[in-house]
Formats: structure tokens, C-alpha cells, sequence
């Protein structure tokens, strides 16, 4: 039964890909008069694009999982069918159809706060603060079906803390910012054609692969199918906003669709079971997280836009900087800073007059610092190229490498 439940997912995925290639084109206008629109900074013309067209994808992802709500519920139960109780099933899975609907409430929620954002520009606290709350019923689901809080130590602390330890409402927490992580890190690793599409659609790439390796190896059954149930129609639907996001754009995907597909990938790795593997598929994002503390947290200056420079002789991008005075950075601003230096992984000019120009600390500028000038297109080529192989590098982690930490 389990694989005609698929093999319906995947048709009704195949649906939503081909509705959200048609309507994409039809909205854009819409969009334009509605003032949602950006600037394509990094072109000569700046055109205004469409923006927020993460909206629309996220409706045709929301209308083929309502469409598919009934396929398990039917399909799989009619196996179960109790003549006794008028036709209904007699063991009627209530903890599998609360988590996919309340899992369909946080996403929707999810859309609902990032359209919030593209229209009214949100501040960083409430980018913090709504996934956290977009996630509770999530919690609440999790905390009536498992309530499992307990992880299993690697090998070489056992004696130290024992097989496994109980974290109690760290757990609850710990997923809490999961969700915050998800939406925010692909936000941040953006801002040229196709890099917000295009990361998601690697990851949901490889969260699928990984569902199917333990689908075939019988582990956790019900987490892995339950995810593979919201990644096919997501993938689907990215894969036709791809389309038009990609070089040169006709469309921006917006706030929305960041957060749609951050919370998408969260509520999977908390429902599925499998968050540790889950981050091993976002090693990019951590990096460019980690490598932007300095400027998300204001020990360095940090522009509205932290994307890179065009240059409309060459048609390339450059590095885009900030600029500072070493004195007026608190202590922990100069440590930050003094270490980036060291390992040459910023540029440093010092101007005459005490003013350092630096390059702005995201991995599109690193790629940059690296590479010097590259084309656009080519820039989200290399940083998908690196997020393939950080899927690659995950996979050797989470198989070979895990075996010696854990007994898998
Ligand atoms: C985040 C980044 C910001 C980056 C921006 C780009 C942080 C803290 N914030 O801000 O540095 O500049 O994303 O998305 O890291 N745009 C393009 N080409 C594209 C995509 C976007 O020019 O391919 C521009 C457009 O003008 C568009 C705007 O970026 O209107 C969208 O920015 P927005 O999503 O509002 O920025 P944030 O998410 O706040
Ligand atoms: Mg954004």
C-alpha cells in the first residue's frame, strides 16, 4: 500500500509542478501593481521583478497536500476496514493524520508570517521570534505523540554520561530553533538569481534520498514516508518557481518562500525523526551563519544589503565591503575580526586616514574573495556545486563516519 500512497504523492506532485508553471507567468503582473517588487540589483538595467512569488508556490504546495490529506487516511486503512463499525477503520490512525495536519498549520502559518515580511519589512526580533511561534503546535504534537526527549550518547562519552540522556525541555527548545535556523539561514545565504530556489531544491534532493536509503532499510518507516509525503510536492513546486527565479530572473521568490521551505525542512526533520540529519544537509548555510556572526550580531557594521557589487562594465560581481574604525569596535567585535584577518578569510585594506574596508561577512562575498570577479550565473553555480558536496560530505557522515560514534 505504501507505494501506491507514494506513487498518488508523486502524481499529485507532478500536477502541482505543471499549475505552478502555469500560473507563475500569470500572476506576475498581479504582483507588480500590487507594488511587490524589487530591484535586480545586480544588473545594469535594475529592472523591478515580481517579488514574493514564494506565496503562490506555497498555495499550489498547500492545495496538492490538501488534495492528497485523504490518500493515506483511505488507501492504507481500507486494509483495516471493521464491518461492525458502519465502514469505518477500526484502528483509525489519529497520531499520523494530527501530525500532517497540524504539520500543514505550521507551514501555512509559516507562509502567512513571511508574506507579512515582504509586505511590511520586518525587524530581526520578530524574524526570530515568529518561527518559534509558528512551531508550537508543532511541539505540542510532538510532545502528546513521542514526547521522547532522550538522545543517545556517541560511544566515546558513554562513560561519562551513559547510553543515553535525558534533556527534558532542552529538546523542546533545541527544535524550537531549528525552525528559527531553517528560515533564517536560507534568507541570509541570498540576494543573486536562483540561490534561495536553488539551495532548497539540493536539500529536499537530498532529504528524499536519505528517505528512501531508510525506506529500503525498514528504519523508522512511518517518519521516513511522512516526509517523503511533504518533500515530493515541495520539490515540485520549487522546481517550477525555479524556472522562472533562475538567470537571468523573471521572478523573486521573497521572504515567503524562505521561510515556506525553512519550515518545510524543519517540520520534516522533527515529525521524520531525523533533525541531526537534517542539519548535516544545511553545512552551507551553518557556515555562512557562523561566518556572518560578526555582522548579524553588530560587532561589525552591517549594510540593509549585504549582496554583491555589480559591475555593469564587465557584467561581473565583485565583492561587496563595510567599512569601520578598528577603535570603535568593542572587544569582542576586534577578537572577530583579528581572527577572520589571520586566517585571510576577510579582505583588510587600511585607509590613511584608520578606516578598514572589509568585505562582508556572507559566503556569496567568500566565494568572491576566493574566486575574484565572477559571472552571476556562475556565482550560484559554485555555491550549489558547494552544497552538493556538503549533501556528499553528509551522507559519508551520517553512514560510514556514524558507525563509529553510534551503533547504527
Ligand atoms: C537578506 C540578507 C541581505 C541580502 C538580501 C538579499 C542578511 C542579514 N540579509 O536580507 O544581506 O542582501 O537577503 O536577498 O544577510 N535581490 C536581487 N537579486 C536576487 C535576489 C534579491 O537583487 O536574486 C534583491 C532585490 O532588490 C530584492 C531584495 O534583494 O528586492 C530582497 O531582499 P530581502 O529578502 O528583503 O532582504 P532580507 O531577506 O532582509
Ligand atoms: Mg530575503
Amino acid at each position: 500500500m505504501t507505494y501506491i500512497t507514494v506513487a498518488l504523492n508523486g502524481l499529485i506532485a507532478v500536477g502541482a509542478y505543471f499549475m505552478a508553471l502555469r500560473i507563475i507567468p500569470r500572476f506576475k503582473d498581479m504582483f507588480i501593481k500590487a507594488n511587490l517588487f524589487g530591484k535586480d540589483l545586480c544588473k545594469r538595467d535594475k529592472k523591478e521583478i515580481p517579488e514574493s512569488l514564494g506565496v503562490l508556490v506555497g498555495c499550489v504546495f498547500l492545495v496538492a497536500m490538501f488534495l492528497f490529506i485523504p490518500v493515506p487516511f483511505t488507501l492504507e486503512e481500507a486494509a483495516a476496514m471493521d464491518v461492525e463499525t458502519g465502514g469505518k477503520p477500526a484502528t483509525f490512525p489519529h497520531e499520523e493524520f494530527v501530525e500532517l495536519i497540524v504539520a500543514l498549520l505550521s507551514i501555512c502559518c509559516m507562509i502567512l508570517l513571511g508574506f507579512a515580511d515582504d509586505v511590511l519589512d520586518l525587524r530581526w526580533r520578530h524574524k526570530l521570534l515568529l518561527p518559534t511561534i509558528a512551531t508550537l503546535p508543532l511541539l505540542m504534537v510532538y510532545y502528546v505523540n513521542y514526547n521522547s526527549t532522550t538522545i543517545i550518547m556517541p560511544k566515546f562519552v558513554r562513560g561519562l554520561f551513559g547510553y543515553s540522556l535525558d534533556i527534558g525541555v532542552l529538546y523542546y527548545i533545541y527544535m524550537g530553533m531549528l525552525a528559527v535556523f531553517c528560515t533564517n539561514a536560507i534568507n541570509i545565504l541570498a540576494g543573486i538569481n536562483g540561490l534561495e530556489v536553488g539551495q532548497s531544491l539540493i536539500v529536499a534532493a537530498s532529504i528524499l534520498i536519505f528517505n528512501a536509503i531508510e525506506l529500503c532499510l525498514g528504519h523508522q518507516v512511518d517518519g521516513h514516508k511522512f516526509s517523503v509525503y511533504l518533500m515530493l510536492p515541495f520539490l515540485a513546486v520549487s522546481l517550477a518557481l525555479w524556472k522562472y527565479n533562475k538567470y537571468p530572473s523573471q521572478v523573486f521568490v521573497g521572504d515567503t518562500f524562505c521561510y515556506f521551505a525553512g519550515m518545510t525542512f524543519a517540520v520534516v526533520g522533527i515529525l521524520g525523526h531525523f533533525s541531526k540529519t537534517l542539519i548535516l544537509f544545511f553545512l552551507p548555510q551553518i557556515i555562512n551563519f557562523l561566518y556572518s556572526i560578526p555582522q548579524l550580531f553588530k560587532f561589525v557594521p552591517c549594510p540593509r544589503h549585504r549582496l554583491p557589487k555589480y559591475d555593469p562594465q564587465t557584467d561581473l560581481l565583485h565583492i561587496s565591503t563595510t567599512e569601520f574604525r578598528k577603535d570603535e569596535l568593542n572587544i569582542l567585535g576586534k577578537l572577530m575580526v583579528t581572527v577572520l584577518k589571520t586566517f585571510k578569510l576577510i579582505t583588510w585594506q587600511e585607509m590613511p586616514d584608520g578606516r578598514v574596508i572589509t568585505n562582508n561577512f556572507t559566503l556569496i562575498n567568500f566565494v568572491l574573495v576566493v574566486f575574484g570577479p565572477v559571472h552571476e550565473r556562475v556565482v550560484t553555480q559554485m555555491l550549489m556545486g558547494v552544497q552538493v558536496l556538503c549533501s556528499i560530505v553528509a551522507f559519508v557522515i551520517r553512514y560510514p563516519l556514524a558507525s563509529y560514534v553510534y551503533d547504527t
